[in-house]
C-alpha cells in the first residue's frame, strides 16, 4: 500500500504551499524526490519555495498562483490536474474565522466554505479517475480536530472541517484495495515559529510552547501515514486529546465549553 515512486512525468500537488503546513509538505515531498505543482495566492512565496527545493533536491516545481475560493480560477487548476499524471494530491489550503457568524463578513464566510470544503471536493474528484486508472496514488486532506466538534464562534470553520474530515475518511473506505491511499490529517495546534507577542492569539498564549507540534513533524508524519494508507493522522498530544474529546463527548456538553473558549479567541484575535 505504498505511494507511487517519484518519476519525471508525474507531479505531487500541494495547495496552500506558500506557508505553514503546506510549505512543509512541499519541502518534505521534494526531499523524497517528487516533482511538484504548488498552489496558493502569494506567488512570491511560492517562487521562493520553488527556488529553494529545486536547488536543494533537484526536483522540478511548477507554481500556480490561484485563489482556490474562486470557482472559475479553481476550475482551471482542476481541469489541468485532471489531465495530468498526479501521483499525490495534498488538499491543504484553508482559512479560519472566529466570532459569531452574524458578526462576520458573509462574503468571507462563503469563501471559507469554497476553500475549505468545495475546493477539497473539486480537486479530489479531478485527480481520482486518473489515479484509479493507474491503480496508484495518494490523497491527503488537511482537516482539523475542530471538524469533530460543534464550535460556536468558529461555526463555518468547524463545519467545513467536518466536511473535510468526513469526506476523506469515507473516501478512504471506498478506495480500500484500489491502490489509491487516502488519509485525513486532523491536527490540533501546529506551528513552527512563535509569533511576536503583539500578533499572538489566545491559543498562542494559552498553549505552552513545548506542546505545539511543528509544521515539519506534521508534514513528515502525514506523508508517512499516507504511505501506510492510514485513515487518520493526528499529530501531537493536544491534537490527540482534542480528537478524542470531539469524537466521544456529547455535543451538548462539549459545544458550550468550546464556544466559550472560541468566543475569547474571537475577541482576542
Ligand atoms: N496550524 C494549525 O494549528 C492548524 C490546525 C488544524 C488545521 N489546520 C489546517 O491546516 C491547513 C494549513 O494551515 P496552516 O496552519 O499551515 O496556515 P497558513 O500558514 O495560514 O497556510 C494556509 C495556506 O492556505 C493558502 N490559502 C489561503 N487562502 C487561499 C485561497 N483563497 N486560495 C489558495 N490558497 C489559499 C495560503 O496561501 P496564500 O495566502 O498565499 O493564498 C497558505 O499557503 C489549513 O487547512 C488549516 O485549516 C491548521
Amino acid at each position: 500500500m505504498s505511494l507511487p515512486s517519484p518519476d519525471p512525468q508525474s507531479r505531487a500537488v500541494v495547495t496552500g504551499a506558500s506557508s505553514g503546513i503546506g510549505r512543509a509538505l512541499a519541502v518534505e515531498l521534494a526531499a523524497r524526490g517528487y516533482n511538484l505543482i504548488v498552489a496558493a495566492r502569494r506567488g512570491d512565496l511560492l517562487d521562493t519555495l520553488a527556488g529553494e527545493v529545486t536547488d536543494r533536491y533537484g526536483v522540478q516545481v511548477e507554481v500556480r498562483v490561484v485563489d482556490l475560493s474562486d470557482r472559475e480560477a479553481r476550475g482551471e487548476l482542476s481541469d489541468e490536474i485532471a489531465g495530468r499524471n498526479i501521483s499525490i494530491l495534498c488538499n491543504n489550503a484553508g482559512i479560519a474565522t472566529f466570532g459569531a457568524v452574524a458578526d462576520l463578513d458573509p462574503a468571507y464566510e462563503r469563501a471559507q466554505v469554497e476553500l475549505n470544503a468545495v475546493a477539497v471536493h473539486d480537486l479530489t474528484l479531478a485527480v481520482l479517475p486518473g489515479m484509479l486508472e493507474r491503480a496508484t496514488g495518494g490523497i491527503l486532506v488537511t482537516g482539523s480536530a475542530a471538524g469533530n466538534m460543534a464550535i460556536p464562534n468558529n461555526a463555518t470553520y468547524a463545519a467545513t472541517k467536518a466536511f473535510a474530515n468526513t469526506f476523506t475518511e469515507s473516501l478512504h473506505g471506498e478506495l480500500r484495495g484500489s491502490g489509491v491511499n487516502v488519509t485525513l490529517l486532523a491536527p490540533g495546534p501546529v506551528r513552527t515559529e512563535v509569533p511576536p507577542v503583539q500578533e499572538q492569539s489566545i491559543v498562542d498564549r494559552l498553549v505552552p510552547d513545548a506542546l505545539w507540534i511543528s509544521n515539519e513533524i506534521t508534514a513528515r508524519g502525514s506523508l508517512d501515514a499516507l504511505a501506510k494508507n492510514r485513515m487518520r493522522y493526528v499529530p501531537g498530544l493536544i491534537g490527540k486529546g482534542l480528537s478524542l474529546a470531539g469524537q466521544f463527548s456529547p455535543r451538548s456538553i462539549s459545544a458550550p465549553i468550546a464556544g466559550a473558549f472560541y468566543g475569547k479567541l474571537g475577541a482576542g484575535s
